[in-house]
């Protein structure tokens, strides 16, 4: 059974498509990531998993049961969590544990402030939290109810280090144990270190769902930054090399580097030609990151299909 599975997904806002026959699936204990452009569509697709609107069409199982899920099942929240502000973080805890019907004395509620790192700051008033602090509080109130399926909007937004360390520690461990996440992100590193399988929606499709490994190896021909202690020898070998453009705007060509475009074996052999040539290599990497480049040629390949 799967933890999500949605079949030809469509809602509609007037005359806005948000979502545009969506499938999704995730598999128990996994970690699956939305991503995609402002406005793709990956909210709306949060919120149907919590429940908080209906599809307009297909159809949407959660937990094995079509959807809106049974309480308890599912917890999260997107735009941002809903807090108290007059009350502190403990007392939004307990606020939230007695709302439920527990006992906010065995509820479990400093556990979950120390997972999410707000133990020194729980007797502050949520009125003075910055952003990432009611971020990690909103994820420690889905954590109190202990539920099979988390659903995060953009749960790293405005998290520091320290913050993103908790968050990340917090979720591999739920998944460990069985717990499903389902979260949105713009930030690909957050992606590459989360989760195994993502789903890239743009304008309410899917362009792209599957394994990580699998969209990177998708992607093109990446550009590539070189820097060597002499850029025009550098650049003649380039322009001799088969398989390799030079990307030579004026723009991109700062200093000592350059950027060329060529797919491995192509780079491998102008390594090789450039150290024949006695021409030291500083650096050679992706210009972008192979996820970030594979998601901005799938993303813009939409954009520009429309
Ligand atoms: N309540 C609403 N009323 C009208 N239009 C809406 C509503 N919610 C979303 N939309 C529209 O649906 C589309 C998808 O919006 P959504 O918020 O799901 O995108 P998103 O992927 O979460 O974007 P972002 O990255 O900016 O958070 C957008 O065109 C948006 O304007
Ligand atoms: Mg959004």
């Amino acid at each position: 059974m799967q933890t999500v599975r949605a079949r030809g997904i469509s809602k509609y806002f007037g005359d806005v498509v948000a979502l545009d026959g969506v499938d999704l699936d995730v598999a128990p204990g996994q970690i699956h990531g939305l991503v995609g452009p402002n406005g793709a569509g990956k909210t709306t697709l949060l919120g149907l998993l919590l429940g908080l609107a209906a599809a307009d069409e297909g159809t949407l199982e959660i937990l094995g049961a079509p959807a809106p899920a049974a309480p308890g099942g599912v917890a999260g929240f997107v735009d941002g969590p809903g807090l108290y502000p007059s009350l502190t973080a403990r007392q939004n805890l307990a606020a939230l544990a007695r709302l439920r019907g527990r006992d906010a004395r065995t509820a479990g509620i400093d556990d979950v402030l120390g997972q999410v790192g707000l133990t020194d700051v729980a007797d502050d008033r949520v009125r003075g939290f910055s952003l990432g602090m009611r971020q990690r509080l909103g994820l420690a109130a889905a954590l109190l109810t202990a539920p099979r399926l988390l659903v995060l909007d953009e749960p790293s937004n405005g998290l520091d280090p320290a913050g993103k360390k908790h968050v990340h520690t917090v979720l591999h461990r739920l998944a460990d144990e069985g717990t499903t996440v389902v979260l949105s992100s713009h930030r690909m590193d957050d992606l590459e270190a989360l989760c195994a399988e993502v789903t890239i929606l743009a304008t309410g499709r899917v362009v792209f769902s599957g394994p990580l490994g699998k969209l990177a190896a998708e992607s093109r021909e990446l550009e590539y930054r070189l820097r060597t202690p002499d850029p025009d020898a550098a650049r003649g070998i380039a322009a001799g090399t088969p398989g390799l453009h030079l990307c030579d705007d004026a723009a991109r060509h700062a200093g000592d580097a350059l950027v060329v475009r060529a797919p491995v074996p192509a780079l491998d052999d102008l390594v090789a030609r450039l150290v024949r040539a006695g021409i030291a290599v500083r650096e050679l990497a992706p210009v972008v990151s192979p996820l970030e480049a594979a998601f901005l040629a799938l993303t813009e390949h939409q954009e520009s299909s429309r």
